[in-house]
């Protein structure tokens, strides 16, 4: 929006003790009121209400983007709202804007140089209400000098740390406010989905741990709040801890929030009352009760309700099979997508970071589009990814990137080249591709020219294969050697490069040239494999000189583990499909299929409820892996879901199609499952893909909505868009 008729206004004296400031102005309608529409943003996360109804119902607005280059800005519809005399006031709490992340300080300033660069920052709000009367004529009420400041009934307000509410507060006089010149270059509308409460879940059990602290348990790890409904009398507290799981002696369990507190104080006014968090949120599935009106002993399930938050996104895929605890897993996996969908896609919703880790996303991104709609999700976190690329290329470990440490990661920052062309596989649109191709070809020519062996990637700092399990004891890195990992894919995204290239109709001649060169130098340079995951990238990524002979020793290197997995974060998305491209598609079953740790379903048999960031975050014998690095909501190992869709359901787009325009199914069915169901809303219509035993014969039922081919049994069929049902013989061993 060009023609702001608002001035950026802030409080007159800038205290950064939490305390969310509160800015309102009583403005009179001259006229009856056609429409009235409210834009707004802040440097923090803003509540805008008008005569006491909240503003639309986008949560912790107006998001988090790279704010040194895009703040968002929002516009509602509020005719609805509005009366002859109005009362607008808008609290703007600290957000993500003005919040010290704690596990992660900017390396560019000492601990108290960012606490004072923070607490130097305006809590700057910019809004304005346009309205128009009957008689066509307007009027504008937009932040200026006669707005007010005061302290609101948000005493604190922090994202990790959660929030003081003081509903008693009897609100002080208001202050004049300041006119200060805040952002202007960088607003932009409104780019991903409104973040927005989308599920209720009330509480599933209530227990007393073996320390007396009471407890409710949600039944399902999420991420967002809770919603208190008390009846108190003025003053009485409601004091609440979160958690994910509870220790081996069953207590209470917060280690591994780290610095985190995450605690909610609500202070009650007199009466029936309803509270949930106005300016925080995070991941949990437990809560403690420390204080409640007359005792935490009058605590009851139906005063709490868990209300999970996050982006709005549109549900595209389902699976469901004969195994229970598979689909367990898939409901866990899209619990962690959930979770972790808040506006930015993180790792993990509880501890002190929740940050757009790229790696994870490279890991998971393929499987996020295939579960749901994820499009303009992307469209706004590449956007930043494209604002906060530096000058040189390269990709930072977090988007929006606040640690702003200068290094980049392979197979972290190869998220700028594998994540467009994922979202564009998926949707078919070209719009994403178009506007990251640039920012692809930057990070491989930062490849290109920072390596320190042309035609590899050498030198750098990378992490590896994280948490892979072939790790030193102690080691959070697994024994893949960094050279290999980022050389492999620093082809792969070379690849994609020429692909995308292709696909925008662009010149890729030199890069086809590279891919060339680096594949050779590869070979040579990498005549054998060490691991799980050398093995998986040489045979996926086509790499090796007889890509068949990698996948050959992988899964000879599984079978001497004894059928088990040793892949981190690089290697465990390729996994199954180094496998299954190469004729061991029953290996990868018998990977998916097994129960005991380590495996998919191992969490599962400890009753996890989402995806946990290790592969035994808590241990067989009950222990935790460890207390400071130890999420039960990371999506990362989820991506093997993807696996599920595309090989064992077997949806895939038809080669050199995307958004499925033209399709290929071609399932390959497991005698240890009964049955697989696959459903995926395409923007073309819905694919189903089921798989049964009968007997002795396996029936499939598929229904396409466009041309394509199925592939069953080795036989292939030219079909039209349609339902189909074909049966082959199961084989015996
Ligand atoms: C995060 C990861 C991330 C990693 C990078 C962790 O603390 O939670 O998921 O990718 O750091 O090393």
């Amino acid at each position: 929006m060009d023609n702001w008729k608002a001035k950026w206004i802030t409080t007159l004296r800038n205290t950064d003790d939490g305390t969310a400031p509160l800015y309102f102005r009583n403005v009179r309608m001259r006229k009856a009121v056609k429409k009235a529409v409210l834009t707004i943003t802040a440097m923090g996360v803003y509540v805008a209400e008008i005569n006491q109804k909240r503003v639309g119902k986008f949560i912790l607005a107006p998001g988090w983007t790279a704010y040194r280059k895009r703040l968002q800005y929002q516009t509602y519809d509020v005719t609805d709202l509005i009366e002859r005399e109005n009362r607008l006031e808008i609290t703007v709490g600290r957000g993500w804007y003005h919040t010290h992340i704690p596990g992660f300080e900017m390396v560019e300033a000492d601990y108290s140089r960012l606490q004072a660069v923070l607490a130097a920052r305006p809590f700057g709000l910019l809004a304005q209400l346009a309205v128009t009367y009957v008689d066509g004529s307007g009027e504008v009420f937009g932040t200026d000098e006669r707005w007010e400041a005061s302290t609101g009934r948000v005493r604190f307000s922090d994202i990790y740390h959660g929030e003081i509410f003081d509903a008693a507060y009897e609100r002080k006089e208001g202050l004049p406010v300041q006119i200060f010149d805040g952002p202007w270059d960088t607003l932009i509308p409104q780019e991903g989905p409104e973040v927005r409460e989308q599920d209720r879940v009330g509480v599933a059990d209530f227990f007393i741990t073996p320390k007396g602290e009471y407890v409710f348990d949600f039944g399902q790890n999420l991420t967002g709040y809770v919603e208190v409904k008390v009846k108190a009398e003025r003053g009485e507290v409601v004091d609440l801890s979160f958690a994910e799981v509870m220790d081996q002696e069953g207590n209470f369990y917060t280690k591994n929030y780290r610095e985190a507190k995450c605690t909610y104080v609500y202070i009650c006014k007199e009466g029936e009352q309803t509270y949930k968090p106005l300016t925080t949120f995070c991941g949990f599935r437990y809560i403690r009760v420390n204080r409640f009106p007359g005792g935490v002993t009058h605590a009851k399930a139906e005063h709490f309700t868990a209300i999970a938050v996050h982006s709005r996104m549109k549900r595209t895929g389902y699976l469901t099979c004969s195994d229970g605890m598979l689909n367990r897993f898939f409901s866990n996996v899209i619990w962690s997508q959930k979770s972790n969908f808040l506006d930015v896609p993180t790792d993990c919703p509880q501890r002190d970071e929740r940050l757009g880790w790229t790696g994870d996303v490279l890991s998971y991104i393929k499987a996020a589009c295939l579960n749901y709609d994820v499009e303009q999700f992307f469209e706004k976190w590449f956007g930043d990814l494209r604002a906060d690329q530096r000058e040189n290329g390269s990709v930072g470990f977090v988007i929006p990137d606040v640690t702003q440490d200068p290094n980049s990661s392979a197979a972290w920052g190869d998220v700028a080249v594998t994540g467009p062309w994922e979202v564009y596989l998926a949707y078919g649109s070209q719009g994403l591709l178009t506007k990251q191709y640039e920012s692809m070809c930057r990070w491989v020519d930062f490849i290109t020219k920072s390596t320190t062996h042309k035609n590899l990637w050498m030198g750098g700092w990378h992490f590896g294969d994280w948490l892979a399990l072939d790790a030193e004891p102690g080691s959070y890195r697994g024994a893949s050697r960094d050279e290999f990992v980022a050389s492999a894919y620093y082809a792969h995204s070379v690849s994609l490069v020429i692909l995308a290239g292709e696909a925008l109709g662009k010149d890729v001649a030199g890069y086809r040239q590279l891919y060339q060169d680096i594949r050779k130098e590869f070979c040579s340079v990498f005549p054998d494999y060490r691991t799980q995951t050398e093995c998986a990238l040489a045979a996926r990524f086509r790499l090796a000189k007889d890509p068949k002979r990698a996948a050959d020793q992988l899964a000879e290197m599984i079978r001497e583990a004894g059928n088990q997995l040793q892949t981190g974060f690089v290697g465990t998305p390729h996994l199954l499909h180094a496998l299954s491209e190469y004729g061991y598609s029953e290996l990868a079953y018998t990977l998916l299929l097994r129960r005991e740790y380590p495996s998919w379903l191992y969490p599962v048999s400890k009753d996890a409820t989402t995806m946990w960031e290790h592969w035994d975050g808590i241990m067989e014998n009950g222990a935790f892996w460890c207390d400071e690095m130890n999420s039960f909501n990371h999506y990362a190992y989820g991506s093997v879901i993807d696996w599920v869709y595309t090989v064992a359901a077997g949806i895939r787009n038809m080669e050199g199609y995307a958004g499925y325009e033209k399709v290929c199914i071609a399932p390959v069915p497991d005698e240890r499952l009964g049955w697989l169901e696959a459903v995926l809303h395409t923007r073309h219509g819905q694919i189903r893909s089921v798989w049964r035993k009968q007997n002795d014969v396996w029936r499939y039922e598929i229904e396409i909505p466009v041309d394509g081919e199925i592939r069953i049994d080795g036989r292939v069929y030219e079909v039209g868009a349609g339902n189909y049902c074909y049966y082959s013989k199961i084989e015996k061993a």
